[in-house]
């Protein structure tokens, strides 16, 4: 078995990122439903085949992929099974863990993620499964009474259980804490997401390190430092990518060996440009990527329409984007390879 930083590693190799394709049920039905989709199983099955079949991309630019235990266990409609076909293209298997959030008791809004009790059990069948890795995503809120330091310290004690026994299992956890910028009312400043997306870190590392994470062992995915995205202000690229190195800087160990930001509403375009502007910045201890779900599927979603003939048209546009993500996390991602494309 790989050692838990070889896999780490190998996910933020040079040039790649991981593609999340984990949305939960609910969550795929809203991507559907605006290409006028029902989600039924056939059709995310379907919808995910493409994505994996699109070689190019999958081969040159994507390290892995976050799956669904429905997408880990799935066969494509060939009955070829997407671990094979993952494997193929020498892309690891990541699985989402979490059982999604659930309202923290009291009024502040806050929200808690479940999935703790029997995760232990899971993640040995999904190592027998050849699962590399996991994720499993702490939503912290941003309001006029949000985020409290209780529901800080909960979510930060959540991933840092659910790591350990990663850990254990021989299985890379991917560390999520996401500072929401396009929740409700979503008006924050840049200031104050650098300030709650720090608090949020020091919470983590602090409870991962009590818990006996091994942290070259991991990978964190965290937010960008952004305005909330219905403030007025809004932020320069270079000031995004500054503010998050920053951030990073200040509460990241170095022993982190890389960290794939989630894109969380931006556009396609920005959450490219955004992560460029970061890998132009010299000197930093870890690898910078990306993981992300909509800003990688955002094009292919809209071309594919869940009709066949449209495959290949999606399938090029999700390697476009991938490419240009894979640019970026090379810090050589320039505007106009967009504009020509
Ligand atoms: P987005 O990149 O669409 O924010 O999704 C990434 C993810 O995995 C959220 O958990």
């Amino acid at each position: 078995m790989a050692s838990l930083n070889a896999i780490a590693k190998k996910l933020v190799e040079p040039g790649k990122g991981i593609l999340a394709a984990d949305e939960s049920e609910p969550t795929i039905a809203k991507r559907f439903a605006k290409i006028g989709l029902p989600s039924t199983e056939e059709l995310r099955r379907d919808y995910r085949e493409m994505l994996f079949r699109a070689r190019e991309a999958m081969t040159s630019y994507i390290s892995g992929v976050i799956l669904t235990e429905e997408t880990l266990l799935q066969h494509a409609a060939d009955g070829t099974a997407f671990r094979a076909m993952l494997a193929d293209c020498d892309a690891i298997p990541g699985i989402k863990v979490d059982k999604g959030t659930f309202p923290m008791p009291g009024d502040t809004g806050e929200k808690l993620t479940q999935g703790l009790d029997g995760l232990r059990e899971r993640l040995a069948r999904y190592a027998s499964l050849g699962a590399g890795f996991a994720k499993w995503r702490g939503v912290i809120t941003i309001s006029a009474t949000a985020p409290t330091r209780n529901n800080i310290r909960a979510n930060a004690h959540a991933l840092a259980r659910y790591a350990i026994l990663c850990q254990e299992a021989g299985i890379v956890p991917i560390v999520e804490p996401e500072v929401i910028g396009d929740g409700e009312p979503g008006d924050h400043s840049i200031d104050r997401c650098e300030e709650v997306t720090g608090e949020t870190l020091e919470a983590v590392f602090q409870e991962l390190r009590l818990a006996g994470v091994d942290l070259s062992g991991m990978l964190l995915k965290p937010n960008m430092v952004l305005p909330g995205t219905r403030a007025q202000q809004r932020a320069e690229v270079d000031e995004v990518a500054r503010r998050t190195v920053d951030t990073m800087l200040r509460y990241v160990p170095a022993a982190v060996p890389g960290i794939a930001f989630l894109s969380g509403g931006q556009s396609d375009e920005e959450a490219t440009a955004h992560l460029s502007a970061m890998n132009k910045i010299e000197g930093l201890p870890w690898r910078l990527t990306f993981s992300y779900g909509r800003a990688l599927q955002n094009a292919a979603l809209m071309l594919w329409k869940g009709r066949p003939e449209n495959v290949k048209l999606a399938q090029a546009a999700f390697a476009h984007r991938a490419h240009m993500n894979a640019l970026a996390a090379l810090g050589q991602w320039q505007p106009e390879l967009d504009k020509a494309a």
